[in-house]
């Protein structure tokens, strides 16, 4: 069987990665625009792994300025058979604290004003796809058994808001998602999920707890704990990605 290729997608804290063996650095210029950062082609764990940097390299373009399509569209053009996207979010279930890892099974979208589909009538026919579960199941699980492995704790659950940003949240506005059932709040899964379930590739999300959401804890956030968590915890989500990568 020949061997699959899976895109990574890293977001805050995740630009470089660190582990494959790079064999090429692809530019990619999609009908729809340039991605957000060159794509590296390498080997790890054995397998194929294409990475993009979300926010770009460095990290300069915020949630809402991304063109998830020309990057899903290029991740395709370069033949992923899946993708690992990373997320740095807010906690707002009791349990997800800063640190904390949560492999999401649901999300909901509060974005707006971004190109969120390729089914706009130019690029490709309209057709209402089902969106039900969001994240595949079977990289879920990859995930899951890879964290087992290596007995590192992470959620099996988790609904992520995903907001239009670039500011936090008002804790208003967290209580408000905490009671419609919202576990954790980020910025960048949508349309990103959305664009992978149109071209077809199965998709899911690593999420790491970067800090308590607005009105979760007493201390004001500020970029520079943020920071420390990443620095923190970034190293358990690319081992678990190497983990789960044969499987995947
Ligand atoms: N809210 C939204 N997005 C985020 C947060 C948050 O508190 N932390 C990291 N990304």
């Amino acid at each position: 069987m020949p061997t699959k290729r899976i895109g990574i997608i890293g977001g805050t804290g995740l630009t470089r990665l660190e582990g494959p063996q790079i064999t090429q650095v692809h530019d990619v210029n999609t009908v729809l625009g340039t991605p957000s950062s060159s794509v590296q082609q390498g080997t790890w764990n054995g397998c194929e792994v294409l990475f993009m940097a979300r926010h770009g390299h460095p990290h300069a373009l915020p949630p809402h300025k991304v063109n998830y399509r020309a990057n899903l569209l290029a991740l395709q053009e370069l033949g992923a058979d899946a993708i690992i996207a990373v997320n740095a979010v807010g906690g707002i279930h009791a349990d997800m604290d800063a640190g904390a890892i949560v492999i999401p099974h649901q999300l909901v979208d509060l974005t707006w004003g971004r190109e969120s589909t390729y089914f706009d009538g130019s690029y490709k026919p309209l057709e209402h796809i089902d969106f039900t579960d969001p994240f595949d199941a079977d990289i879920r699980q990859h995930l899951l058994g890879a964290a087992a492995k290596l007995q590192l704790p992470v959620s099996d659950f988790g609904v992520v808001a995903v907001t239009q940003g670039p500011r936090l949240e008002t804790t208003a506005e967290i209580d408000y998602l905490e009671r419609i059932g919202c576990d954790v709040v980020g910025m960048t899964s949508m349309p990103e999920a959305v664009l992978a379930r149109e071209l077809g590739i199965p998709y899911a999300s690593v999420c790491l707890v970067v800090n308590p959401a607005a009105g979760r804890s007493d201390a004001v956030i500020t970029m520079e704990d943020i920071q420390r968590v990443l620095d923190a915890g970034m190293g358990q989500v690319r081992d678990l990605i190497e983990a789960a990568l044969p499987a995947v």
